[in-house]
């Protein structure tokens, strides 16, 4: 099921010359879907853009079947939003802002504070939902903001870096919060972030924006999979000359017209030329050649493993597809 969709969407602050967001067309389904983008990528342009609260320069956009450029309020009464930057009242208790913010998206008062009190349990502010917000640490104001998306039972999240400011641990508290959203409550969630790595945890599908664009939008697994690329690791005593088993490796696979490099202490090699048979015979091969040239060499073989892309690649490659 289509959950949002943008059509060539277009933004320019001002009398901009450069586009936050260029030309942008991609379609976002149910699961947690990972908005990745550096600084600047135009990650939070987009998400106030569907929720109708920032009009586009030109292009069209429909979240849940509704017209972000007449339908704002609709898209709002439905959607979850927590915002990059801290937006809660200092002087307000969170079970107050909570309660408060699940009637202004219309909720009876009695059900707001049912409501409240269960989604700040949720997120882990059991007790301290009766304290002024003021003296929250950011670890805490981040749980808040989540609840405040949360009360109204959203059918689409929007959660634009959740894991700003947190150490490691809440991080990860965080991030399994958010995936518990998609995964066990089945609410649709766009995430952003800028931390790539964090993503491809919680994430079935990975759009990256770069500089505004679209550099890809991707199964998550499609990410991680196998690159083709076979790492190497050989041991074994220097020859007479003083050459190092991992050189004497190299050097013998290149004779066998295997392309490879040195990478730290292994050996990378890249994927064969794919035959009639398929790409997997053709890797069957080259762990034969790789498993035998060792063998021909008297080196021992550690071990082969395919390499598996990190999201970090993608930027690094600047691949556009
Ligand atoms: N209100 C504004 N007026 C003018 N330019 C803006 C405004 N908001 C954002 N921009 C510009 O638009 C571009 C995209 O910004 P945006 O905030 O959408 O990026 P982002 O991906 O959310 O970045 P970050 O990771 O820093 O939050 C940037 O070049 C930014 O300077
Ligand atoms: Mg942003």
């Amino acid at each position: 099921m289509g959950v949002l969709e943008t059509r060539s969407l277009t933004k320019r602050y001002g009398t901009g010359a450069v586009a936050a967001l260029d030309d942008l067309t991609v379609d976002v389904g149910t699961g947690v879907t990972g908005l990745v983008g550096a600084n600047g990528a135009g990650k939070s342009t987009l998400i106030k853009i569907l929720l109708g609260l920032l009009p586009p320069t030109s292009g069209e956009a429909r979240v849940l079947d509704h017209d972000i450029r007449t339908e704002g309020e609709a898209i709002r009464t439905v959607v979850g939003y927590m915002p990059e930057h801290d937006c809660l009242p200092p002087d307000m208790r969170a079970i107050d802002f909570v309660v408060h913010m699940g009637q202004v998206s219309g909720l009876p008062a009695a059900a707001a504070r049912e409501r409240a009190a269960d989604v700040l349990r949720h997120v882990g502010l059991a007790e301290e939902r009766y304290r002024l917000m003021g003296g929250y640490s950011t670890g805490m104001k981040q749980r808040a903001k989540l609840a405040q998306a949360l009360v109204h039972d959203p059918r689409l999240v929007m959660l634009d870096e959740p894991t700003n400011g947190l150490d490691p641990a809440a991080r990860d508290d965080m991030l399994a919060l958010v995936r518990r959203i998609g995964h066990d409550f089945g609410i649709p969630v766009l995430v952003t972030s800028h931390l790539l790595g964090e993503l491809e945890r919680i994430s079935d599908h990975v759009v990256v924006l770069d500089s505004g664009r679209l550099l890809r939008s991707e199964a998550t697994s499609a990410f991680l999979g196998d690159t083709g690329v076979v790492l190497v690791e050989v041991l074994g005593d220097p020859d007479a000359d003083g050459t190092d088993a991992q050189t004497r490796m190299g050097q013998a696979l290149a004779a066998r017209g295997v392309t490879c490099r040195p990478r730290g202490g292994l050996i990378e090699v890249d994927p064969p030329d794919v035959r009639p048979e398929g790409a997997a015979a053709a890797r069957d091969a080259l762990r034969d050649l790789v498993r035998d040239t060792a063998a021909d060499l008297g080196v021992g073989l550690v071990r082969v493993q395919p390499q598996t892309g990190r999201l970090e690649d993608v930027f690094r490659d600047g691949g556009a597809r």
